[in-house]
């Protein structure tokens, strides 16, 4: 990233044709030519628009980024991007280009009756300041009216509904040395002021893979279909040939009923490209001032067949780098990983958005705040996600309140809610989990701490979250389809536990930073927000609310519950499940943390069965039915194969993929237990006749592997960890188990696997430990030999649904004395 700059030392203006931008207007082409004298050391380029910009030198595209820059809260914030264009650059003279679309900033954005265009800019500017460095001085060539303003193929850009490029109006050569621009217009100075550039970040939107059709064929009405296998983000690149004026035209769709494309999920959005060729033998068309989120293309008039060859779907994206990876010997658990690892890709357009195809892709807060762990875990986020903070920041600055997107389209507030708003405290406390570094949180501070004490203003004489307006469990299976926020948890009650994670985070977060009073404060009101969920949500034995699935999830993860109740919860939860036979039922703001409450209350086998359901709703259903990314709705496909007609049934929406986070700590067994996985536990919990786990993470501090294979009852578990990681493992499925300080480097265990004679293991919980009288006194007795100041029967207390291994790992034994205690409970 280069060095911010102030105002003062941009000589560039923003130039455009002077004219307010239309709906349909062809993209602004902007040119200058200009001298290089001999001498010239180095050349950097610096690059942004209000709208999205492509430069080019002499002819030759500057850079391989896309759509930049990007879509930020512009008025506080526009990314420039600094080019080295040395080597693109000759003495003599030389020509400075650039097509500008209309974007974020000046095209249509919002989904109806919110959509507007010209929400961030009037008219479409390009921004460029070329420096030429000759050792003695530099040369500024900057844009200002001595560019010309024209325009050439592409007849209509949006980000929406895609683009018009027309070959008929190319001059080839519009961007090099010699071109006659002479019916090319005087651009034309915008008025702004330069305070809001920004250096860029180093993810820009890029080119990412491509994709060869999968298939080729006609459909009733006679257009041709390409399959590409694979929901993404992007566009289709397409060589034709054929006569002047042939017009093709290309409509988007992630799925296909009875042989035709549904062009509902799309909403408004019409995601049409149309190609209109000159006729000049074999051309190459490439819409790059739109995006799409498709599987599928629809073609008409397309001039003869159509070879595989021909067409490719172009994957774009945030380019991060990958971090997570996980496999297992189910290759259906291995499509759902994938399928979230797609949705992430769909949906890491520059920002977090929620959908990549219809008439939203907006940096909707709660969906990250759902996603953040998952997605930092599998790539490098920081940029993407701290880009995105800063203008959740400097929105909240300006307007009073954290819209429910980032950056804001509207003019009318937004309510405070639960999951959405306090996105700016959680996503800010998960990218600092991940990656251990406190300047993440310095750098949210003072949004977090405003984000929570507006909640807290708001608070009733109970300190309960308990009016307002909420999106609750959001799309809830159990809510009425047209109405996704009326789930069948009470939206008070959510708010409320999420409000008193919220304080925690904040309270730790104050502390961390050493802002003592902020710190008291939000201690107690964590404190207080956590004994009125209590009182109000909680019986004395444990039962919650409502009884729903969401209720016990964020009750037991959040850490509101005391250690009996929390037991008696997991066992209603789990209870709960098997009654409904392991269909799921929470929304947006239960499904992230449904798993972890049974397995973290000794209900693994309950998390499995849940995990593995397949009919809808599901995890699994998605997968079953053909999925290749993960669905906004649980059952957006119904099971004959048609959309569900509610409205909310985008196929590319991460949020429900959230739930890989579990197969990454719990079939992978890979758990950090501080931020930045400084140091981690590895405990992989086995289940649902799986064979084989792989989990790999890239941290800061290395590459951590942790892979485990069940072989004819012998089980090989293989570690590698980094220099610098503390790491105890917890072998799976060992009747011997132990905990072992893992060393760093690479360690393979190999053993049987059969469970002991008593059926218990190390990784039995105490619950379950004391439910056999007999093993339970003789562990009792020599537990007190080894740990006297514990009595057993009082950690079962506090700690009745943890692992035996777990707790003695906290506890300082003798040597040998777990391989002792581990004895008594196998044999
Ligand atoms: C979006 C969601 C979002 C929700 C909340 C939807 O239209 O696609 O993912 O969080 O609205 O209002």
């Amino acid at each position: 990233m280069s060095p911010t700059r102030t105002p003062s030392q941009w000589s560039a203006a923003f130039i455009g044709t002077g004219r307010p931008a239309e709906a349909d207007d062809p993209a602004l082409y902007l040119r200058k030519e200009f001298t290089v004298a001999p001498g010239l050391v180095s050349a950097s380029l610096h690059v942004t628009a209000l709208g999205v910009i492509e430069p080019y030198l002499n002819g030759n595209r500057v850079g391989d980024e896309v759509l930049e820059p990007g879509w930020t809260s512009y008025a506080k914030r526009l990314q420039v991007r600094q080019h080295d264009v040395t080597s693109m650059l000759g003495p003599g003279v030389n020509a400075l280009g650039s097509i500008v679309g209309e974007g974020w900033a000046v095209g249509r954005i919002g989904y109806p009756p919110l959509t507007r265009r010209r929400i961030f800019a009037d008219q479409v500017g390009g921004f460029l300041q070329l420096e030429l460095h000759y050792g003695d001085r530099v040369e500024v060539i900057a844009s200002d009216e001595s560019f010309r303003a024209g325009s050439g193929s592409i007849r209509a850009n949006s980000i929406y509904d895609g683009q018009v490029i027309d070959k008929r109006c190319e001059a080839a050569d519009w961007a090099t040395p010699g071109f006659d621009d002479t019916r090319w217009s005087p651009a034309k100075k915008i008025d702004r002021d330069h305070s809001s550039l920004v250096p860029a970040h180093d993810s820009p939107i890029r080119r990412m893979e491509e994709l060869r059709p999968v298939s080729i064929t006609s459909t009733p009405r006679g257009s041709v279909l390409v399959d590409f296998g694979q929901n993404i983000a992007g566009w289709v690149r397409l060589r034709v040939s054929g006569d002047s004026g042939t017009e093709i035209t290309l409509r988007h769709a992630e799925l296909v009923v009875d042989g035709l494309p549904d062009y509902e999920t799309l909403r408004s959005a019409k995601a049409t490209d149309c190609f209109i060729l000159s006729g000049a033998g074999v051309e190459e068309f490439e819409p790059t001032l739109t995006y799409h989120g498709f599987r599928y293309v629809e073609l008409e008039g397309h001039p003869g067949d159509l070879s595989a060859e021909d067409i490719r779907a172009v994957v774009i994206h945030s380019d991060m780098d990958r971090t997570g990876w996980f496999e297992t010997s189910d290759s259906i658990l291995n499509k759902l990983h994938d399928n979230v690892v797609w949705s992430m890709r769909g949906n890491f357009v520059g920002l977090p958005t929620d959908c990549p195809q219809r008439d939203e892709r907006l940096g909707y807060t709660g969906d990250i705040n759902a996603f953040a762990p998952t997605a930092s875990f599998l790539y490098d986020v920081r940029n993407v996600l701290g880009s995105w903070l800063e203008d959740v920041a400097a929105e909240q600055r300006s307007r009073g309140y954290v819209p429910s997107f980032v950056p804001e389209i509207k003019d009318t507030p937004d309510a405070v809610t639960a999951l959405w708003s306090d996105a700016a405290v959680s996503v800010p406390w998960s990218l600092y989990q991940e990656y251990g570094d406190a300047d993440i949180l310095a750098r949210s501070y003072e949004s977090m701490a405003a984000l929570t004490r507006s909640i807290e203003d708001l608070l009733d004489e109970n300190a309960l979250w308990s009016k307002g307006f909420q999106l609750g469990d959001w799309l809830d299976p159990d809510a009425p389809a047209e109405n996704p926020m009326a789930g069948k948890t009470d939206p008070h009650l959510v708010a409320s536990a999420y409000f008193a994670r919220v304080s925690r985070q904040m309270a730790q977060t104050a502390a961390l930073l050493g802002k003592n009073d902020d710190a008291a404060h939000f201690q107690k009101l964590a404190e207080r927000t956590r004994t009125a969920f209590q009182a109000e949500y909680v019986t004395p034995n444990g039962r919650v609310s409502a009884e729903s699935t969401t209720g016990y999830a964020l009750a037991i993860t959040f850490d509101l519950l005391d250690p009996q109740q929390r037991q008696v919860a997991g066992d209603r939860l789990a209870e709960l499940v098997e009654k409904s036979e392991y269909r799921i039922s929470t929304g947006f703001a239960g499904t992230p943390f449904l798993l972890s409450a049974l397995s973290d209350t000794g209900h693994t086998d309950a998390a499995f069965r849940v995990l593995q359901r397949r009919e809808s709703p599901s995890f699994l259903y998605p997968v079953m039915a053909g999925a290749t990314t993960v669905w906004e709705r649980w059952d957006a496909v119904m099971p004959d194969g048609t959309l569900n007609s509610t409205g909310m049934t985008s196929l590319n929406h991460y949020a429900f993929g959230a739930v890989a986070s579990w197969l990454h700590q719990v079939i992978g067994g890979l758990v950090p237990t501080a931020p930045g996985y400084r140091s981690v536990r590895i405990a992989p919990r086995p289940g649902a006749g799986l064979t084989y786990a792989h989990v790999a993470h890239e941290t800061d501090l290395g590459r951590i592997e942790v892979r485990w294979e069940l072989t004819d009852g012998t089980m090989a578990v293989e570690a590698t960890i980094p220099e610098g990681i503390r790491a105890e493992l917890v072998l799976p499925s060992d009747p011997s188990s132990r905990v072992i300080e893992v060393e760093a480097g690479t360690h393979t265990w190999t053993y049987d696997a059969q469970a002991g004679d008593t059926g218990f293991s190390a990784m039995s919980t105490l619950e379950e430990l004391a439910g056999d009288p007999q093993v339970w006194v003789r562990l009792s007795a020599a537990f007190g030999e080894e740990v006297a100041q514990f009595p057993l029967d009082a950690l079962l207390e506090h700690a009745s649904s943890s692992p035996f291994a777990t707790v003695a790992a906290q506890l300082p034994l003798r040597p040998g004395g777990l391989e002792r205690l581990t004895a008594i409970i196998t044999d």
